[in-house]
């Protein structure tokens, strides 16, 4: 029999039986082990249920009721105590359903296997509130690939409320993932109380950002004791992060004292690396760390403290006499080794206070360090290099699980290929693989975008970590994905589509003035269909099957479809026939050579770049202005000019200082139209695009000049003060 139960995490074995079992109003839910905690784990489940459908379910000892007719039985047998901690075994027979597991995260998984069970029924029938729900009869024996199957989400960068980690802690739970790692410290907040130092969140918890309104918030030590005991009982540890030396001007705001300047800094505003650290030259540092830390190892009761490590610029550490004294004392080699002897002295803290460290993978700086664990998540060469040195290691490489990258980078597909033991690493190290982790970094998103960007590839995190290998297949997980869209829906959690799969490729025929449309699909089990009249694409559009030509401006939309419905989302692509278009365009000053557009006619080939810097649709300059000179065919009445720049404050772009238009009819003469500039704020954080536009009330013209004015060096304010600024130019559209 086919497999119709649609379970995420696909378990490691399915039987299908015969018949089914029907839980109604009086079904009874017994426990034959009455403890108190495998009793929370039924009352989670009757929860669950009881939000689900309404159902209210009893929860009794099986000695009590032992005659009682078609239970819900739960085994939970004393003495297994070498059993995998997560495995399980469900047996769905017509006359009871019984779960049995030596741990208790078996038990709470079994319960979630079945719940999951119990969405589709409901969502197949609408009749269940009285007729009862109708249980197809299996046998699922379950157990984990992974022990440490994470998600790490970022307090720090946008505070998250104490009911949105909860919920995620309901949601990790149910995908049977178990480690909820917490960033909770960074240059843009500090978010958790330490009643030793209250200033850090007094001060370090809020910040100012540029339009003057105060962003943040804090934990108070309950808001984490409920959080820990919630999780807890769903079988997820919380690892909280202290960020250290780096990512600390929040705490460095509240006590500029353990920087090596000690001047007064402000909470961060801006994304990227701060370079004023903790100072590692002043003893006093190591007192306030190990004080923060006594609070914090007495809050999460888990083994583990992440404590970071990672980007540590080391420019204070160069200047300071302490700290150079620190390396003269200790016989340290190197500015380097001072980052490692830091790290190092707080992680033999910790292991003294029967804790392990957990650090970022920036060994290039640091280098191993014994019994920490390592997180890779610069690609997996960190990780083959600890485990090799016998050192466990979590992994969640960038390119993979770094759930704040756009779809177009990481989708549903690249997450599910992802496999945490890399083919580098000797298999008899693999052991120290401990798992994995998805890294949902919140720097650009607010709370209520998170849902987007996690779900559905969580889906994919969750049997990544959880199947063997040799069970996996896109397809048949797609498949139940579409169910768990349901799920989430009902819930009240927002998904993404999953993936770009189709990418547009409009090739200028600038003779001919005309377009080829080549349409790529990313996966060749999907079809594509596209549409050229704005509407939206369907499997009653044009079937692409091979490139085609457009010579007329056009909005083209396409997606691909996998039996018959849109799998991820649509891309489309305007095509602008202006009449610059495939005109002659000379640069006084050349482009990079990184961004050089679609080549020489950037500016007029009827393209336009998006927000994404990166599309290679933009002409960047770096440094330089643009001046551009176009000539038209001959002379024609000019109505309107427009030329689009971006912005993308992190990646050093701006938009131009002043904007000039002139147009000629000989080429030689040159008359100017006015000179634009913006009042935009060069501090936004997100990329944009902003169009200056110039009107020439049909004056007669044959040549036109676009002169853009860089702003040259980055602003004293920037992350990358001085540094060369982008100009990021494209399409100049003449009307
Ligand atoms: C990191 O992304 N800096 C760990
Ligand atoms: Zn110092």
């Amino acid at each position: 029999m086919t497999d119709r139960s649609n379970i995420i995490p696909k378990p490691y074995k399915i039987e299908q039986l015969n018949g089914n079992f029907v839980i109604n109003k009086q079904t009874l839910l017994l426990l034959n082990e009455f403890n108190q905690k495998i009793k929370k784990a039924a009352e989670i489940f009757a929860d669950q249920i009881n939000s689900l459908t309404g159902y209210e379910i009893d929860i009794n000892e099986f000695e009590e009721k032992k005659n009682v007719k078609d239970p819900i039985l739960i085994n939970f047998p004393s003495d297994s105590g070498d059993s995998i901690d997560g495995e399980y075994l469900l047996v769905i027979s017509s006359n009871k359903i019984e779960l049995t597991s030596g741990n208790y995260a078996g038990i709470f998984y079994g319960f979630q296997t079945l719940l999951q069970i119990i969405y589709q029924v409901v969502f197949k029938n609408e009749n269940y509130k009285t007729a009862g729900l109708n249980i197809p009869c299996c046998k699922i024996e379950d157990s984990p690939r992974f022990g440490w199957r994470g998600l790490m989400l970022d307090s720090a960068r946008t505070f998250l409320t104490k009911d949105f980690i909860k919920q995620y802690v309901d949601l990790l739970s149910f995908y049977k993932m178990n480690i909820l790692h917490w960033h909770l410290t960074d240059d843009q907040g500090w978010r958790i109380e330490i009643k030793r130092y209250p200033l850090l969140t007094d001060a370090g918890a809020w910040r100012t950002e540029e339009e003057g309104t105060i962003n943040g918030g804090f934990y108070t030590q309950g808001d984490i004791k409920e959080i820990v005991d919630y999780a807890e009982a769903r079988c997820v540890t919380i690892i909280p992060e202290i960020e250290m030396p780096g990512h600390s001007t929040a705490a460095l705001a509240a006590y500029p004292e353990y920087s090596c300047e000690g001047k007064l800094l402000e909470v961060g505003t801006l994304w990227g690396i701060y370079k004023d650290i903790f100072c590692a030259g002043k003893e006093s540092i190591f007192d306030f760390i190990k004080n923060i830390l006594d609070e914090v190892i007495e809050l999460f009761p888990g083994k583990y403290i992440h404590i970071g490590g990672d980007e540590v610029p080391k420019d204070r550490w160069n200047e300071c006499p302490l700290c150079n004294e620190r390396i003269r004392n200790e016989k340290l080699e190197s500015i380097k080794d001072l980052h490692k002897y830091f790290l190092k002295r707080i992680k033999d803290y910790l292991a003294e206070n029967n804790r392990k460290a957990i650090l970022w993978d920036d060994f290039e700086e640091y280098g191993i360090i014994d019994d920490a664990i390592v997180q890779s998540w610069q690609g997996f060469k960190p990780a083959v290099e600890a485990a090799k040195s016998q050192n466990y290691a979590v992994v969640s490489p960038m390119e993979y699980s770094y759930f704040d990258y756009d779809l177009s980078l990481i989708d549903l597909n690249k997450v599910y290929e992802f496999n945490p033991v890399s083919p580098e690493l000797p298999a008899e190290f693999s052991k120290f693989i401990l798992g994995g982790e998805c890294n949902m970094w919140s720097e650009r998103v607010s709370q209520d975008q998170i849902d987007k960007k996690v779900f559905p590839r969580l889906f994919a995190m969750s049997e990544v970590l959880w199947t063997l290998n040799s069970q996996k297949s896109f397809l048949d997980f797609y498949d139940r994905v579409r169910t768990h869209f349901k799920i989430l829906e009902f819930l009240g959690i927002e998904c993404s589509p999953g993936s770009k799969p189709v990418k547009i490729k409009p090739e200028p025929e600038t003779s001919i003035k005309s377009f080829k449309i080549i349409i790529e699909c990313k996966y060749d089990f999907l079809e594509v269909f596209y549409t050229l009249d704005g509407s939206k694409p369907s499997v009653d559009s044009k079937k692409y099957t091979s490139g085609f030509n457009v010579d007329s401006s056009c909005l083209i939309r396409a997606a691909a479809f996998y039996k018959g419905v849109m799998f991820g989302e649509e891309e489309s692509k305007s095509i602008i026939f202006h009449k610059g278009f495939g005109t002659k365009i000379r640069l006084l000053n050349s482009s990079s050579e990184k961004y050089p557009g679609t080549g020489i006619n950037n500016l007029v080939d009827g393209l336009t770049g998006s927000v994404n810097f990166n599309d290679r649709y933009w002409q960047g300059f770096e440094g330089d202005d643009l001046l551009a000179i176009i000539e038209l065919d001959k002379a024609i009445a000019l109505r309107k000019i427009s030329i689009n720049f971006l912005q993308d404050l992190h990646s050093r772009i701006f938009l131009p200082n002043e904007v000039h238009v002139e147009y000629s009819l000989n080429g030689v003469e040159y008359f100017k139209i006015n000179i634009q500039q913006h009042i935009v704020s060069l501090k936004k954080q997100l990329p944009f695009i902003y169009k200056f536009s110039s009107n020439l009330f049909n004056i007669n013209a044959r040549y036109v000049k676009v002169f853009a004015r860089n702003i040259s060096l980055c602003p004293e304010w920037h992350p990358d003060a001085r540094q060369k600024a982008w100009l990021f130019a494209d399409e100049i559209i003449i009307e």
